[in-house]
């Protein structure tokens, strides 16, 4: 049996905090695959590619080499800041709304799992899609204002002058896209374990998810 976390859910729900110490916990890596689908999208939006225009998005997000670590790397470029910036949250999910951005995008997040035996992969179709068999599976989730005031205060973070308002709306319209698109929609596998990380630490959730792995996996 793989490894596999999948974590899952919608932006700000903290699968990025959680997976880092699920991880840590486990001997685990995580590969955020968020950052793949981002790292795509700044290379359509480089190329001068239509992000609607399946074929094209497509063509590019196969040819571009795409390292995801502690940072990222698009075709050798360390683009970690550039990826967050509000041109590609724009539009990322326009590019990963297409089938063959996600043909490309999955094999090499198995490919990746393969290599290393196992890892917590986090996403918006982990569970459902990418490792229908991960022994454990979680789906965070936060209420609205919750979720756009951590974003808020990442873009804070990141110097980025914005108001909590304009985060919410933004993050309301990218979770409407991704759970409202036909080509694998967020949304929790039937086994997953479904958390509600609103108001609670960190790591109490990481906790709960390794409890969760030593039931199931190391018992
Ligand atoms: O996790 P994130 O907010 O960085 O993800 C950015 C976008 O990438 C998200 O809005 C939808 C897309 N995505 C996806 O379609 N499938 C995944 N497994 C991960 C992300």
């Amino acid at each position: 049996m793989r490894r596999v976390v999948a974590v899952d859910g919608p932006a700000g729900a903290g699968k990025s905090t959680v997976s880092r110490g699920v991880a840590s916990a486990l001997g685990l890596e995580v590969l955020d695959t968020g950052a793949m689908y981002r790292a795509a999208t700044l290379a359509v939006l480089d190329a001068g590619v239509d992000p609607h225009d399946a074929a094209a998005v497509e063509a590019v997000a196969r040819r571009a080499a795409i390292e995801v670590s502690d940072r990222v790397r698009l075709d050798g470029r360390d683009v970690t800041e550039q990826i967050r910036g509000p041109e590609v949250t724009g539009a990322v999910s326009t590019v990963s709304s297409h089938p063959g951005v996600r043909a490309v995008l999955v094999a090499r997040q198995r490919a990746w799992v393969d290599e290393r035996g196992g890892g917590v992969v986090e996403g918006r179709d982990i569970g459902t899609v990418v490792f229908p068999d991960a022994p454990v599976k979680v789906f965070l989730t936060a209420s609205e204002e919750e979720r756009a005031r951590r974003r808020h205060r990442d873009e804070v973070g990141a110097r980025r002058e914005v108001e909590v308002e304009q985060v919410q709306a933004a993050l309301a319209r990218r979770d409407a896209l991704d759970r409202g698109r036909e080509a694998s929609p967020m949304k929790p596998a039937d086994d997953a374990l479904v958390v509600d990380t609103t108001g609670r630490a960190a790591d109490d959730v990481v906790a709960e998810v390794v409890d969760r792995w030593r039931e199931t996996v190391d018992r």
